[in-house]
């Protein structure tokens, strides 16, 4: 009788240990990547994986797929936004045309530098446009690569003010308030998608490009490229993003291990660029880049530029007083 009752009870223990115990299911994921291995992208995705293989015991398994290969880092949000790629890091920049309010981020020099990045990103305002791109755009942000400032490069001439743009023809993504930066200061640009950029500037077609210095170097663009300018105009960042319909799908448990990995590795790629920038500057000097500063302190640029997009782009992303309350943020 004693036994009989001891079998009973180490039954319904049993039972009872299977429906709390976390429903994990062993599954790949893909993750598409605008970037070649290397730059800032890839080492947030990169320590993601690791980070979620870690939280799920080895069940979760994230495969990443670099360079564009899953198609031009905007088809991913279409893509992801449907439930057929689970997830994607891309520039903010290519964000925006799906969900408008994320255009604050790419506003031209409003965000000054690393710190004040990862305020913007992990305060309120973060929050509200987190909300913002599942609404809008049916992919959620679960995490942030912070890359630098998109500095100008070119292959024809030094550039050191607004002037010295003319005739070049130069490749911006296909991102408003960007194209509107470039003919604030008198040029148009060409709107191009990222994955043909290399091709592009090693074919003539277009002359410079934006983009910050690991991802440079991640891209070879130095092969292709010979004179930088620190125009400072964009301080990029390129979020993590899963697909909301497929983040939905997955168990608590899952989903927990999926933003607690996000958010650390969102951490990491803070260190990663304190830590890299700097030496990869000097390493694509060492290979023949010609670095130079805007001339007068930026001020012409910056004065060129905010006084005719800012008020351009108010009603995009929200109204004036969502521009100056992030202003206000960074104690400005
Ligand atoms: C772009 O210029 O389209 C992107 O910022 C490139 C990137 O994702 O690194």
């Amino acid at each position: 009788m004693k036994l009989l009752r001891r079998n009973v009870l180490a039954m319904v223990t049993a039972f009872s240990m299977a429906l709390t115990a976390p429903q994990l299911f062993a599954q790949t994921f893909k993750m598409a990547l605008g970037d070649a291995a290397g730059g800032t992208q890839w080492e947030l995705g990169k320590t993601f994986a690791e980070k979620l293989s870690d939280k799920t015991d080895g069940k979760a398994k994230v495969d990443l797929f670099p360079n564009g290969q899953l198609g031009t880092e905007q088809d991913t949000v279409n893509n992801a936004a449907i439930g057929l790629l689970d997830f994607s890091v891309l520039a903010i920049n290519n964000v925006t045309p799906f969900s408008p309010t994320v255009g604050l981020l790419t506003m031209p020099y409003v965000i000054q530098s690393a710190e004040e990045a990862r305020l913007l990103t992990q305060g309120d305002i973060g929050k509200e446009l987190v909300e913002n791109t599942i609404r809008d755009a049916g992919v959620r942000i679960i995490g942030w690569a912070y890359s630098g400032f998109r500095v100008l490069t070119n292959s024809k001439r030094p550039v050191k003010t607004p002037e010295d743009l003319k005739g070049l023809v130069i490749r911006v993504p296909r991102n408003e308030i960007m194209i509107a930066s470039y003919q604030a200061l008198g040029i148009n640009p060409t709107p191009m998608a990222w994955s043909e950029t290399f091709t592009g500037l090693q074919q003539g077609v277009v002359d410079g490009q934006d983009n910050p210095y690991i991802t440079i170097s991640a891209m070879k663009f130095n092969e292709v490229q010979k004179y930088v300018t620190n125009i400072r105009y964009i301080f990029s960042m390129e979020p993590l993003i899963i697909s909301e319909s497929i983040f939905q799908e997955q168990s608590p448990e899952m989903q927990k291990a999926i933003l607690e990995a996000g958010q650390e590795a969102t951490v990491h790629s803070f260190d990663f660029l304190q830590n890299t920038e700097d030496r990869i500057k000097k390493e694509l000097a060492a290979k023949g880049m010609e670095i130079s500063e805007p001339a007068d302190n930026e001020k012409a640029w910056i004065e060129s530029v905010t006084t005719v997009v800012w008020p351009k782009f108010y009603s995009s992303i929200g109204g004036k007083e969502k521009l100056d309350n992030a202003l206000k943020q960074l104690g400005r």
